[in-house]
């Protein structure tokens, strides 16, 4: 990872909050690391600093009213949007996140946020009420979705005197997440298909077969993915919990749904994890009138449902990765190594979740790693998301086995 911004264009956002003159600490930190900073001050950011402030530390022209000199914000915003290795947005208000969340453009930040493609950085900085107030959480986790990184602010003392959760985090540890934001990724343009959650069989309209998954494991392998700059879609079932940053869904229920998302999409992904739940029955004939209840013991036909993972398998061309899961109660290696053959997977997790404290529905994990070469890692438990990224390290160092074997041919 390349830890300076030489010659990257960072454009900073400096929104109406106490903690507005730290806008001007993060301007002086990008700049020691190489970066040609471009602050503005929103309206109310520069009722707190001054834009002669940013401008005299940054050398560059500080922008508060967009419609100041029109012929050249129009140009400006567009040109400066292109240019962006990374928009910081810090400290960043109530007001500066609920617009970038609904898309306005009425500050010369916000028009820069639409018109980039670069990673936006948003630092929130306010009063502990406004910042767990509803609405400015569901802004926040509209932004996440859309892949905007959210730097947690810090607890301590607000400008109000009490303490509380909502002071700016350090320019310094905003400055880290800039210089993360713009290294490129080590899965930078892969194309991954993530399959996450539990599928519903219908029984009858309005009753299911289904089962305990909740999405957490394939969601944190996802995210992890889409951080390091894969192109990630999740095809997931029914679960209760936020997209995960970044990454397309396409929302189905059936095992059947599942395996006709998976299957047009697969030819074009070069990584698959199926970390998904998926039935291996639906209910033979259910019918679309509700069951009646009656004294006599109900028997239902359950037929085998296709097994989406092992398709893949079958159909997997030269250079596609596929990742996928055993998910056991008991012998769980000896199980775990005969799926990995059964489904030609090339990685293969094994969690035993008969474990308390692991699997479904838990935030944590643990289990094994098997690779199609025989060898075999264990994993200790550890929060599904750093589980998603030994997963994901593992996956990063087979295509790039695969990209030097190919290389030596
Ligand atoms: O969602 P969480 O609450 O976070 O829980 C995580 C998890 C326990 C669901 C996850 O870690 C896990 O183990 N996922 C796989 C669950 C599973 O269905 O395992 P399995 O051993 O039955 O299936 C083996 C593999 O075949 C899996 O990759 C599965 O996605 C795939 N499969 C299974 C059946 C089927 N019809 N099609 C499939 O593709």
């Amino acid at each position: 990872m390349t830890e300076r911004l030489d010659d990257k264009t960072i454009v900073l956002g400096v929104t109406g909050s106490i903690a507005a003159y730290k806008g001007a600490e993060l301007a002086r930190r990008l700049m020691d690391l190489g970066a040609d900073v471009h602050a503005t001050l929103t309206r109310a950011g520069a009722e707190f600093i001054t834009p002669l402030t940013l401008r005299t530390l940054t050398g560059n022209p500080v922008t508060v009213d967009m419609f100041e000199e029109p012929s050249e914000w129009q140009v400006k915003h567009v040109s400066l949007a292109e240019r962006a290795a990374a928009v910081v947005v810090a400290p960043a208000s109530a007001d500066a996140i609920a617009k970038l969340s609904l898309g306005l453009a009425d500050e010369f930040i916000c028009t820069v946020a639409l018109a980039t493609r670069a990673p936006v950085i948003v630092a929130p900085a306010m009063n502990d009420k406004m910042l767990s107030h509803p609405a400015t959480q569901e802004h926040l986790e509209r932004l996440r979705a859309r892949g905007v990184r959210i730097i947690e602010p810090e607890t301590g003392r607000l400008a109000s005197g009490a303490v509380g959760h909502g002071r700016l985090a350090d320019p310094q540890v905003i400055a880290a997440a800039v210089v993360e934001a713009v290294a490129p990724g080590d899965l930078e343009g892969v194309r991954v298909l993530v399959t996450a959650g539990p599928t519903r069989e219908p029984l009858d309209p309005v009753r299911f077969l289904s089962n305990r998954s909740s999405g957490k494991m394939g969601y944190a392998l996802a995210e992890a993915a889409a951080r390091r700059g894969a192109e990630v879609t999740v095809v997931s079932g029914p679960v209760s919990i936020p997209v995960p940053a970044g990454c397309r869904m396409k929302a189905v229920e059936t095992a059947a749904e599942m395996r006709r998302e998976v299957m047009r999409r697969f030819p074009r992904c070069r990584v698959l994890i199926a970390a998904a739940a998926v039935a291996d029955y639906s209910v033979a004939g259910a019918g679309k009138k509700k069951l009646k209840r009656g004294d006599e013991p109900l028997s239902v036909e359950l037929v085998p449902t296709k097994d989406i993972l092992a398709e893949c398998g079958d159909r997997k061309k030269a250079g596609q990765l596929l990742v996928g899961f055993a998910a056991e109660t008991e012998d769980l290696l000896p199980h775990a190594r005969e799926k990995l053959a059964a489904k030609k997977v090339d990685l293969l997790v094994a969690n035993d979740v008969s474990q308390p404290g692991i699997g479904f529905e838990s935030d944590r994990n643990a289990g094994y790693l098997l690779l199609a070469d025989g060898a075999e890692v264990e994993l200790p438990e550890m929060e599904k998301a750093a589980f998603a990224e030994r997963i994901i390290d593992a996956v990063v160092e087979r295509l790039g086995a695969r990209e030097g074997r190919r290389r030596r041919r």
